[in-house]
């Protein structure tokens, strides 16, 4: 595996250098690189094509192997970090190369201060911890570097990981939106979580 160095590497785009690199116990969030940008596209392509990951996504898996939709889905993230409303980080394993996971800061209402919070980590890995510390990580970001007051998050009930990650970081249930994804045919109802600044504190 190629180490990628704090500081050491190039950002794949301009606007990542804006993004830290913020490391935990075996995980670490931060830029995506150029020296990565193909290994990343096809990495991305993969993990966004695994049913299981995808389960319970507002939109169906990805046609496996889709390096276009994963360029399109790079560039999104540089528009939405050009028009400062989306901050993406990319998820490595500390001390390698390899993509395992994302997670974004989305809908940032600088007014407000408060966004959206999603997250994907590689099936292969789950279970290990290492979707909290990675999601703590850009929370640790959104609410110290971004000066955020609330942090949301729209899950699914029945996407029980990601309901108890949340609930273990600190975020309450607020309600329920009933049937409001239609995805592969099937309805899905959204659990509106969040996090306000003073009990992440606490
Ligand atoms: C959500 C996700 C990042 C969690 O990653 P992970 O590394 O497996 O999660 P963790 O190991 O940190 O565990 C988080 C919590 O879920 C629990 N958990 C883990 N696997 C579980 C399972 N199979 N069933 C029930 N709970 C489980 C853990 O015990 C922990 O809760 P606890 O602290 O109360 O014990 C990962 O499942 C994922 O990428 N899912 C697909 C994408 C997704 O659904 N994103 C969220 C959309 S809003």
């Amino acid at each position: 595996m190629t180490s990628v160095e704090p500081g050491s590497a190039e950002p794949r785009r301009p606007h990542a250098a804006a993004l830290p690199l913020l490391d935990a116990d075996a995980i670490r969030l931060g830029p995506w690189l150029a020296e990565t940008a193909d290994a990343d596209a096809e990495a991305l392509a993969r993990l966004h094509a695994d049913p299981a990951g995808m389960r319970y996504w507002s939109t169906e898996p990805w046609t496996p192997g889709d390096r276009d939709r994963a360029e399109a889905y790079l560039d999104a993230i540089d528009a939405g970090a050009r028009e400062g409303d989306l901050l993406q980080f990319a998820a490595r394993r500390s001390g390698e190369a390899a993509l395992v996971g994302w997670v974004t800061l989305y809908r940032i209402d600088r007014t407000h201060r408060r966004a959206e919070i999603g997250y994907l980590l590689d099936t292969v890995l789950w279970g290990r911890g290492l979707g909290r510390r990675m999601v703590d990580l850009a929370l640790d970001h959104a609410f110290g570097t971004l000066g955020l007051h609330k942090i949301e998050a729209d899950v699914d009930p029945r996407n029980v990981t990601s309901c108890r990650l949340l609930e273990g970081l600190g975020f309450q249930r607020e309600g329920l939106l009933r049937q409001r994804w239609r995805t592969g045919g099937e309805l899905q109802d959204s659990a509106i979580y969040g996090l306000v600044a003073d009990e992440r504190r606490a």
